[in-house]
């Protein structure tokens, strides 16, 4: 039976290069390789402008009756100063949490041909293969209470709660023990349990997890200390897992380990291991509509959901290897590029990827 695939394009850069990766996924479906039903939903500024909303009705229904979910991207400069409600960030948290996507898988893996293109010494991040297993559906970004109030004497006073249940830490400490076990069986818990009881919770129960998983290493660490050992000694690292906040801001820093944010797909799975697939780096505007945006982490996150969702782990690895052929060639988007490279559009890309594909053996 056919699978299908909710696209939700979203802002900014998110159509090009949401763009690309159909390219890759009608090859896959034009060789016979991989049976799929494509639809378009709104998510985001966009649909705002269309309905009123970032996360119309329409789009959930279609994302909850489909079997993976490919996300570009979401937000811009002229909706920031929307009612926080409906800005079009919240229609990508919206579905996160709609469709209980709570496991963020963020691999950090530099390509030796983009070695030059970080901005850290070749030694430090040559060979980096890292995961970062962030909370998604929790923590600081959904906690209540939340909001702005005016306190007695007339003065605004912000606030958000960091809140975590035994359960949500419990479930992601699963998903990250099982990964390592696949990997380097190293788990890093991430927290900043010497100041916050969510995170001194959180550190008790990654403990516990740890006792049903023998074989892989626990070891913690503060996230101001996480944060530097990112960026002095990346490679310490097999498999972190963090809280929703701290992981996003801690993928980001991973993210330019490898050359540029540009490169970094992800995985969002619920329980099942149904799941929602979008690059890490957001909507650019700067650079919307210029055909400069790199396409390769949202084509590498069509990599992860032939993995996790469409069960089709040989595609997955072969896809990844194209791209790995692709820079080979020394083809560049403007964000990796470095002298004696070829800079190439986001189009041109996506084409040499479809190409080095199809010509990549099973
Ligand atoms: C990410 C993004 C989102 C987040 C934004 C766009 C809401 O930064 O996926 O990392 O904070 O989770
Ligand atoms: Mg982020």
């Amino acid at each position: 039976m056919s699978k299908k695939i909710t696209l939700l394009a979203g802002d900014g850069i998110g159509p090009e290069i949401i763009a690309e990766a159909v390219k890759v996924l009608a090859a896959l479906r034009e060789h016979g390789e991989l049976d799929v039903v494509l639809e378009s939903g709104l998510i985001g500024g966009a649909a705002y402008e269309a309905t009123g909303t970032p996360l119309p009705a329409e789009t959930l229904a279609l994302a909850q009756n489909s079997d993976a979910i490919l996300l570009g991207a979401v937000g811009g400069p002229q909706w920031e100063t929307l009612d926080i409600k409906v800005r079009p960030e919240k229609g990508l948290l919206g579905i996160r949490s709609a469709l209980g996507l709570f496991a963020n898988l963020r691999p950090a893996i530099l390509y030796p041909q983009l070695v030059g293109a970080s901005t850290l010494k070749p030694e430090v991040v040559s060979g980096l293969d890292l995961m970062i297993v962030r909370e998604l559906t929790g923590g600081i970004y959904f906690g209540q209470p939340r909001g702005v109030c005016r306190l007695e004497h007339g003065e605004r006073q912000g606030f958000n709660t960091l809140v975590y249940k035994e359960s949500e830490i419990r479930r992601i400490a699963q998903v990250a023990f099982t990964i390592a076990m696949k990997r380097d069986r190293r788990v890093c818990s991430v927290d900043k349990a010497n100041v916050l009881e969510a995170t001194e919770l959180w550190r008790e129960v990654m403990s516990e997890v740890a006792a049903e998983f023998p074989e892989v290493e626990l070891s913690h660490m503060y996230v101001d200390n996480a944060a530097m050992q990112l960026v002095r000694a990346p490679k310490q690292f097999d498999v972190v897992v963090t809280t929703n906040m701290f992981g996003d801001i801690l993928s980001d820093c991973a993210a330019m380990l490898t050359g540029s944010i540009g490169m970094l797909p992800s995985a969002s799975l619920d329980q099942s291991g149904r799941g929602m697939y979008e690059p890490i780096h957001g909507s650019a505007p700067d650079i919307a509509g210029q055909g400069i945006a790199n396409p390769l982490a949202t084509i590498l996150s069509v990599a992860m959901m032939l993995r996790y969702s469409l069960d089709s782990p040989a595609q997955a690895t072969r896809l990844e290897k194209a791209v790995g052929a692709v820079l080979d060639q020394g083809l560049r988007t403007p964000d990796i590029y470095s002298p004696g490279t070829t800079q190439v559009s986001t189009g041109a890309m996506g084409d040499a990827v479809v190409e080095a594909f199809i010509h990549t053996p099973g």
